[in-house]
Protein backbone atom coordinates (compact mmCIF):
# COMPACT_ATOMS: atom_id res chain seq x y z
CA UNK A 1 0.00 0.00 0.00
CA UNK A 2 0.93 3.61 -0.77
CA UNK A 3 0.02 6.27 0.54
CA UNK A 4 -1.08 9.47 -1.51
CA UNK A 5 0.95 12.72 0.65
CA UNK A 6 -1.28 15.13 -0.31
CA UNK A 7 0.57 17.46 2.11
CA UNK A 8 4.24 17.01 -0.08
CA UNK A 9 2.58 17.52 -3.38
CA UNK A 10 0.53 20.92 -2.04
CA UNK A 11 3.67 22.29 -0.40
CA UNK A 12 5.15 21.01 -3.94
CA UNK A 13 2.41 23.05 -5.96
CA UNK A 14 2.03 26.03 -3.58
CA UNK A 15 6.21 26.52 -3.98
CA UNK A 16 5.38 26.48 -7.98
CA UNK A 17 2.53 29.35 -7.27
CA UNK A 18 4.66 30.97 -5.15
CA UNK A 19 6.95 31.43 -8.61
CA UNK A 20 4.54 32.16 -10.86
CA UNK A 21 3.69 35.68 -8.14
CA UNK A 22 7.05 36.56 -8.74
CA UNK A 23 7.02 36.43 -12.07
CA UNK A 24 3.59 38.22 -12.34
CA UNK A 25 4.78 40.69 -10.19
CA UNK A 26 7.86 41.53 -12.26
CA UNK A 27 5.25 42.32 -14.53
CA UNK A 28 3.31 44.53 -12.90
CA UNK A 29 0.60 42.10 -12.13
CA UNK A 30 -0.51 41.05 -8.23
CA UNK A 31 -2.97 38.43 -8.00
CA UNK A 32 -5.85 39.06 -5.38
CA UNK A 33 -8.09 36.59 -4.05
CA UNK A 34 -11.11 38.17 -2.04
CA UNK A 35 -13.12 35.76 0.42
CA UNK A 36 -16.03 36.23 1.85
CA UNK A 37 -17.34 34.77 5.33
CA UNK A 38 -20.72 35.11 6.47
CA UNK A 39 -21.72 34.00 9.89
CA UNK A 40 -19.35 32.73 13.08
CA UNK A 41 -19.31 29.07 12.31
CA UNK A 42 -15.81 28.44 13.94
CA UNK A 43 -14.82 25.77 10.65
CA UNK A 44 -15.63 28.31 8.31
CA UNK A 45 -13.23 30.27 9.98
CA UNK A 46 -10.84 28.48 9.89
CA UNK A 47 -10.35 27.59 6.60
CA UNK A 48 -10.85 30.76 5.62
CA UNK A 49 -8.04 31.98 7.86
CA UNK A 50 -6.00 28.83 6.28
CA UNK A 51 -6.48 30.23 2.60
CA UNK A 52 -5.40 33.69 3.34
CA UNK A 53 -2.47 32.86 5.36
CA UNK A 54 -1.72 30.45 2.30
CA UNK A 55 -2.06 34.11 0.03
CA UNK A 56 0.46 35.90 2.46
CA UNK A 57 2.67 32.80 1.31
CA UNK A 58 2.52 32.19 -2.21
CA UNK A 59 2.74 36.24 -2.41
CA UNK A 60 -1.03 36.73 -3.25
CA UNK A 61 -2.87 39.50 -2.41
CA UNK A 62 -6.02 38.98 -0.31
CA UNK A 63 -8.97 40.29 1.08
CA UNK A 64 -11.18 39.22 3.68
CA UNK A 65 -14.90 40.45 4.17
CA UNK A 66 -16.39 39.33 7.06
CA UNK A 67 -20.26 39.43 7.13
CA UNK A 68 -22.46 39.52 10.33
CA UNK A 69 -24.93 36.06 10.16
CA UNK A 70 -27.89 38.41 10.06
CA UNK A 71 -26.72 40.23 6.76
CA UNK A 72 -28.41 40.99 3.66
CA UNK A 73 -28.94 39.29 0.63
CA UNK A 74 -29.01 42.61 -1.12
CA UNK A 75 -25.45 43.63 1.17
CA UNK A 76 -23.86 39.95 -0.02
CA UNK A 77 -24.91 40.50 -4.13
CA UNK A 78 -23.95 44.58 -3.24
CA UNK A 79 -20.16 43.42 -1.92
CA UNK A 80 -19.54 40.28 -4.87
CA UNK A 81 -20.52 43.53 -7.45
CA UNK A 82 -17.76 45.64 -5.89
CA UNK A 83 -15.30 42.54 -5.88
CA UNK A 84 -16.21 41.82 -9.65
CA UNK A 85 -15.77 45.52 -10.43
CA UNK A 86 -12.53 45.55 -8.34
CA UNK A 87 -9.26 45.11 -10.83
CA UNK A 88 -7.17 44.54 -8.24
CA UNK A 89 -9.06 41.10 -7.39
CA UNK A 90 -8.47 38.33 -9.72
CA UNK A 91 -10.69 35.65 -7.49
CA UNK A 92 -13.38 35.71 -5.46
CA UNK A 93 -14.60 33.21 -3.24
CA UNK A 94 -17.69 32.71 -1.09
CA UNK A 95 -16.96 30.47 2.46
CA UNK A 96 -20.20 27.57 2.53
CA UNK A 97 -22.40 27.37 3.94
CA UNK A 98 -24.45 30.42 3.98
CA UNK A 99 -26.79 31.32 6.56
CA UNK A 100 -30.49 29.56 5.31
CA UNK A 101 -31.66 33.32 4.75
CA UNK A 102 -29.37 33.69 2.33
CA UNK A 103 -29.99 32.20 -1.19
CA UNK A 104 -27.03 30.43 -2.02
CA UNK A 105 -27.57 29.95 -5.78
CA UNK A 106 -28.39 33.48 -6.04
CA UNK A 107 -25.24 34.53 -4.49
CA UNK A 108 -22.53 32.03 -6.13
CA UNK A 109 -24.26 32.74 -9.76
CA UNK A 110 -23.70 36.48 -8.82
CA UNK A 111 -19.94 36.03 -9.08
CA UNK A 112 -18.30 36.85 -12.43
CA UNK A 113 -17.50 33.43 -13.85
CA UNK A 114 -13.54 34.86 -14.76
CA UNK A 115 -13.32 35.61 -11.20
CA UNK A 116 -15.00 32.03 -10.00
CA UNK A 117 -11.52 30.22 -8.44
CA UNK A 118 -14.09 28.66 -6.57
CA UNK A 119 -16.01 26.54 -9.74
CA UNK A 120 -19.54 26.95 -8.27
CA UNK A 121 -21.12 29.35 -10.68
CA UNK A 122 -23.67 27.37 -12.90
CA UNK A 123 -21.67 28.54 -16.32
CA UNK A 124 -18.49 26.91 -14.71
CA UNK A 125 -20.31 24.12 -13.80
CA UNK A 126 -21.85 23.81 -16.90
CA UNK A 127 -18.30 23.85 -19.04
CA UNK A 128 -16.84 21.12 -16.53
CA UNK A 129 -19.88 18.81 -17.33
CA UNK A 130 -19.18 19.47 -21.41
CA UNK A 131 -15.11 19.07 -20.83
CA UNK A 132 -14.94 22.81 -21.71
CA UNK A 133 -11.72 25.00 -20.10
CA UNK A 134 -13.26 26.80 -16.96
CA UNK A 135 -12.53 26.76 -13.20
CA UNK A 136 -13.21 23.55 -11.52
CA UNK A 137 -13.85 23.26 -7.46
CA UNK A 138 -10.63 23.13 -5.91
CA UNK A 139 -11.05 19.82 -3.73
CA UNK A 140 -12.07 17.34 -6.39
CA UNK A 141 -9.27 19.40 -9.20
CA UNK A 142 -7.02 18.41 -5.56
CA UNK A 143 -7.66 14.79 -6.36
CA UNK A 144 -7.02 14.92 -10.01
CA UNK A 145 -3.32 16.68 -9.05
CA UNK A 146 -2.92 13.61 -6.36
CA UNK A 147 -3.98 10.91 -9.19
CA UNK A 148 -1.61 12.25 -11.66
CA UNK A 149 1.76 12.47 -9.03
CA UNK A 150 1.20 9.18 -8.64
CA UNK A 151 0.37 8.08 -12.78
CA UNK A 152 -2.64 7.20 -11.93
CA UNK A 153 -4.82 6.99 -14.79
CA UNK A 154 -8.50 7.08 -14.74
CA UNK A 155 -8.82 5.95 -18.00
CA UNK A 156 -11.29 2.59 -17.86
CA UNK A 157 -10.86 2.18 -14.54
CA UNK A 158 -14.37 1.61 -12.75
CA UNK A 159 -14.67 4.28 -10.63
CA UNK A 160 -16.99 4.70 -7.51
CA UNK A 161 -17.56 8.49 -6.00
CA UNK A 162 -19.77 8.48 -2.82
CA UNK A 163 -21.22 11.74 -1.87
CA UNK A 164 -23.08 13.60 -4.79
CA UNK A 165 -22.81 17.28 -3.42
CA UNK A 166 -22.11 20.04 -5.77
CA UNK A 167 -18.75 21.36 -4.27
CA UNK A 168 -17.03 17.49 -4.49
CA UNK A 169 -19.34 14.79 -5.76
CA UNK A 170 -20.76 16.08 -8.82
CA UNK A 171 -17.69 17.96 -9.99
CA UNK A 172 -15.72 14.87 -8.82
CA UNK A 173 -17.78 12.58 -10.95
CA UNK A 174 -17.60 14.81 -14.59
CA UNK A 175 -13.64 15.03 -13.87
CA UNK A 176 -13.08 11.75 -13.93
CA UNK A 177 -15.92 11.08 -16.74
CA UNK A 178 -13.71 13.63 -18.93
CA UNK A 179 -10.78 11.15 -18.07
CA UNK A 180 -12.64 8.05 -19.41
CA UNK A 181 -13.54 6.63 -15.96
CA UNK A 182 -16.54 4.55 -15.66
CA UNK A 183 -18.14 6.29 -13.04
CA UNK A 184 -20.83 5.13 -10.34
CA UNK A 185 -22.45 7.98 -7.94
CA UNK A 186 -23.78 6.99 -5.01
CA UNK A 187 -25.46 9.61 -2.56
CA UNK A 188 -27.85 9.09 0.53
CA UNK A 189 -30.75 6.99 -1.26
CA UNK A 190 -28.75 4.49 -3.23
CA UNK A 191 -29.80 0.98 -2.16
CA UNK A 192 -27.00 -1.01 -1.44
CA UNK A 193 -23.54 1.19 -1.04
CA UNK A 194 -21.38 -2.18 -0.81
CA UNK A 195 -22.33 -3.64 -3.84
CA UNK A 196 -21.27 0.02 -5.93
CA UNK A 197 -18.16 0.35 -3.86
CA UNK A 198 -16.60 -2.79 -3.52
CA UNK A 199 -16.33 -3.81 -7.26
CA UNK A 200 -14.64 0.04 -7.68
CA UNK A 201 -10.71 0.04 -8.84
CA UNK A 202 -11.26 3.50 -7.72
CA UNK A 203 -13.18 4.75 -4.85
CA UNK A 204 -13.90 8.13 -3.95
CA UNK A 205 -15.63 9.42 -0.58
CA UNK A 206 -16.57 12.53 0.51
CA UNK A 207 -19.50 12.36 2.83
CA UNK A 208 -18.44 13.46 6.09
CA UNK A 209 -19.46 9.98 8.18
CA UNK A 210 -17.20 8.24 10.10
CA UNK A 211 -16.43 5.19 9.01
CA UNK A 212 -18.19 4.75 5.98
CA UNK A 213 -16.53 2.78 3.87
CA UNK A 214 -15.45 -0.47 5.85
CA UNK A 215 -13.06 -3.20 4.97
CA UNK A 216 -15.50 -5.36 3.78
CA UNK A 217 -16.97 -2.65 1.71
CA UNK A 218 -13.72 -2.44 -0.44
CA UNK A 219 -12.15 -4.41 -3.86
CA UNK A 220 -8.77 -5.56 -2.92
CA UNK A 221 -6.04 -3.59 -4.37
CA UNK A 222 -8.48 -0.70 -4.66
CA UNK A 223 -7.47 3.55 -4.98
CA UNK A 224 -8.95 4.96 -2.09
CA UNK A 225 -9.52 8.96 -1.83
CA UNK A 226 -10.94 10.15 1.62
CA UNK A 227 -12.38 13.07 1.01
CA UNK A 228 -14.41 13.47 4.85
CA UNK A 229 -13.18 15.62 7.60
CA UNK A 230 -14.60 14.18 10.84
CA UNK A 231 -13.70 14.23 14.80
CA UNK A 232 -13.75 11.03 16.45
CA UNK A 233 -14.62 11.13 19.73
CA UNK A 234 -11.35 11.81 20.92
CA UNK A 235 -11.97 15.19 19.23
CA UNK A 236 -8.95 13.57 16.40
CA UNK A 237 -9.92 14.44 12.16
CA UNK A 238 -10.33 11.33 10.81
CA UNK A 239 -12.17 10.51 7.62
CA UNK A 240 -14.72 8.59 6.23
CA UNK A 241 -13.11 5.54 5.72
CA UNK A 242 -12.05 3.00 8.28
CA UNK A 243 -7.81 3.47 7.57
CA UNK A 244 -7.11 1.26 9.91
CA UNK A 245 -8.37 -1.82 7.99
CA UNK A 246 -9.01 -0.26 4.18
CA UNK A 247 -5.03 0.53 4.50
CA UNK A 248 -4.35 -3.37 4.63
CA UNK A 249 -6.19 -4.02 1.10
CA UNK A 250 -6.02 -1.41 -0.85
CA UNK A 251 -3.04 -0.44 -3.12
CA UNK A 252 -2.99 3.70 -2.85
CA UNK A 253 -4.95 5.42 0.13
CA UNK A 254 -5.26 9.15 1.25
CA UNK A 255 -4.39 10.00 4.59
CA UNK A 256 -6.48 12.34 6.80
CA UNK A 257 -5.14 14.98 7.93
CA UNK A 258 -2.71 15.25 5.17
CA UNK A 259 -4.40 14.07 1.79
CA UNK A 260 -7.16 15.69 -0.03
CA UNK A 261 -7.16 18.87 2.61
CA UNK A 262 -4.07 20.57 1.79
CA UNK A 263 -4.82 20.06 -1.72
CA UNK A 264 -7.80 22.17 -1.70
CA UNK A 265 -6.32 25.31 -0.48
CA UNK A 266 -3.01 24.74 -3.03
CA UNK A 267 -5.71 24.35 -5.91
CA UNK A 268 -7.29 27.61 -4.74
CA UNK A 269 -4.36 29.55 -5.35
CA UNK A 270 -3.74 27.77 -8.38
CA UNK A 271 -7.00 28.58 -9.88
CA UNK A 272 -6.32 32.33 -8.41
CA UNK A 273 -2.84 32.29 -10.91
CA UNK A 274 -4.71 31.42 -13.84
CA UNK A 275 -7.37 34.31 -12.90
CA UNK A 276 -4.60 36.82 -12.94
CA UNK A 277 -3.04 35.23 -15.73
CA UNK A 278 -6.44 35.56 -17.76
CA UNK A 279 -7.51 38.86 -16.92
CA UNK A 280 -8.57 41.07 -19.45
N1 LIG B 1 -17.27 24.89 2.21
C1 LIG B 1 -16.82 23.63 2.27
N2 LIG B 1 -15.92 23.42 1.29
C2 LIG B 1 -15.81 24.56 0.61
C3 LIG B 1 -15.04 24.98 -0.51
O1 LIG B 1 -14.26 24.24 -1.10
N3 LIG B 1 -15.22 26.26 -0.90
C4 LIG B 1 -16.07 27.10 -0.29
N4 LIG B 1 -16.20 28.31 -0.77
N5 LIG B 1 -16.80 26.75 0.74
C5 LIG B 1 -16.67 25.49 1.18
Amino acid sequence: MQILDGKALSQKITAHVAGEVKALKAEGITPGLAVMVVGDDPASHAYVGMKAKMCKNTGIYSIVHEMPDDISQEKILETIAMMNKNPNINGILVQLPLPSHIDEEAVLGAIDPTKDVDGFHPCNAGKLVLGMEGFAPCTPLGVMELLNEYNIDPKGLDACVVGASNIVGKPMMNLILNKFATVDICHIHTKDLKAHTSRADLLIVGVGKINLITEDMVKEGAIIIDIGINRNEEGKLVGDVDYANVSEKCSFITPVPGGVGPMTIAMLMQNTITAAKQRD
